[in-house]
């Protein structure tokens, strides 16, 4: 059989023995690719070290390989804390403002990239399929042509892809442009990314449309095909439902009493919309005194890249919103909202979802976003709770049943709130059974299979012998 190598930036390696693997939309993902294949995991170990061994650690766990490098800190600094989160990830996410472009960073990037390309092509057997992921390696299919590799190699772009005046503003983009279209398929998450990267390699570079998405860039074949990303909706059901058993659950749903509960689960990033949207929430609040008391927002956000500036400063204004809405709207009984940054496994956020009456999905912008579909999964069918989704997720183009609203405007999201909170069982189902079902079909499983009998047609196309 074929041999799926998958190459992430991050790898999630199982401990000995256990099945479980890392929490988190890419992982879920990557080990839902594997049940089809045998295979290969190759990325960064997560680990930074002086002088780091060009050799991998290879880690064997029946079916799947793990291999694994560390970065030294300047690769850590400048490729990812640097070229990936400070310059691509603001600049995908619309962030023009946040966007921190440096010569430095992006020549540590390209480093980085060459350097995995390397390492990893002395692992490629020629049979092999190679799926890549995410933003930190666009430039690594180029790489592994340079090397001699001719084998399918699919990229799927987990973040959104913008508008190309958007794009084209980082000094690098027309590098990115001529690097990604060395992949043979490229998926990203909606129809809008498609039609947003496909313009600009054919106003950029002369691209030629070929139909069926595919497009011929500087004489080299490559396709472009929304995947939206789907869950593990089986196990995520099966957690919610079992979700009672927990003693986080139970202690939670016992101090609610009989008060209402929003609930909001993002990794601490600007692009989540977390202060807007507690701003949103003392909206609510304010116009609607009534409720004071009666409703609890649990807003439960883990710190991520701590050692990005802008991410620091946004944990700050995180804390001061709290305390300034907290301080100004709480009694001694009843705090509107409690903020955690620690980070719960599945079964406390399924039991959390379920008992949610509201769950609040509201980022600025975002590639998919995973938690609105694990809300939706993780309802009850006698009694669902109500989505209010960003118009900018990506996962709304999946669930327009959801009150969609634009997560800038706090007057609009408060009123989604009480629309939420005020709708009728008859409704909530009404609005929730084609949600679910959607999701059900729309799983992760089936986006993986999707993605990968696509590249799999690759390995007909006659392939161009490398650049040299
Ligand atoms: O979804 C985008 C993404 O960068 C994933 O690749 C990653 O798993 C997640 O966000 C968390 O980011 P980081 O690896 O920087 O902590």
């Amino acid at each position: 059989m074929a041999r799926l190598v998958i190459v992430s930036n991050r790898v999630a390696v199982p401990e000995d023995g256990s099945k479980a693997v890392a929490a988190g939309g890419l992982a879920v993902a990557v080990k839902e690719a594997f049940t089809a294949y045998e295979g290969l995991w190759f990325g960064w170990s997560g680990n930074v070290v002086e002088d780091p061994s060009t050799e991998p650690t290879v880690i064997d766990r029946g079916r799947v390989q793990y291999a694994v490098v560390d970065l030294s800190p300047q690769d850590h600094r400048e490729y990812y804390s640097g070229f990936a989160n400070r310059a691509l990830w603001p600049i995908m996410h619309y962030r023009l403002g946040l966007g921190a472009f440096s010569r430095s960073d992006y020549a540590g990037y390209q480093r980085v990239n060459r350097t995995f390309a390397r390492t990893l092509a002395r692992l490629i057997e020629p049979d092999d399929l190679i799926w890549v992921h995410d933003y930190h390696l666009l430039p690594l299919a180029s790489e592994l042509r340079g090397l001699g590799i001719a084998n399918p190699i699919g990229y799927f772009h987990h973040i959104p892809w913008p508008a190309a005046d958007v794009f084209n503003t980082l000094p690098a983009s027309t590098d990115l442009l001529r690097a990604i279209a060395d992949y043979d398929l490229i998926g990203l998450q909606t129809d809008p990314d498609v039609h947003n990267l496909s313009r600009n390699l054919i106003d950029e570079l002369r691209a030629i449309p070929l139909g069926g998405g595919s497009l011929m860039v500087d004489g080299r074949r490559t396709r472009i095909r929304s995947f939206p990303i789907g869950i593990d909706v089986a196990g995520f059901k099966e957690a919610a439902e079992n979700a009672g058993a927990n003693k986080t659950v139970r202690e939670t749903m016992a101090g609610l009493r009989t008060r209402k509960l929003l609930i909001g689960v993002d990794r601490l990033d600007y692009s989540k919309g977390v202060p807007e949207r507690m701003e949103a929430v003392e909206r609510f609040f304010a116009s609607n005194p009534d409720q004071r008391g009666n409703v609890v927002y649990i807003q439960i956000t883990p710190k991520s890249r701590t050692e990005v500036q802008e991410y620091e400063e946004l944990s700050r204004e995180v804390n001061e919103t709290v305390g300034e809405i907290n301080g100004s709207l709480g009694e001694p009984n009843w705090t509107p909202i409690q903020y955690v940054t620690k980070a719960y496994p599945r079964p406390v956020l399924a039991g959390l979802y379920r008992a949610a009456r509201v769950g609040l999905v509201t980022p600025m912008r975002d590639g998919m976003n995973l938690v609105a579909k694990e809300y939706v999964v993780a309802q009850s069918d006698e009694d669902p709770g109500v989505l209010v989704l960003s118009k900018f997720a990506g996962a709304a183009r999946q669930l327009p049943e959801a009150l969609l609203v634009n997560p800038y405007d706090r007057f609009e999201v408060a009123e989604a709130i009480r629309t939420a909170l005020y709708m009728p069982r008859s409704e909530r189902l009404e609005r929730w059974k084609p949600m679910v079902e959607r999701m059900t079909r729309e799983d992760v499983d089936w986006w993986a299979r999707n993605f990968l009998s696509d590249l799999e047609n690759f390995r007909t196309i006659e392939r161009e012998p490398p650049r040299t």
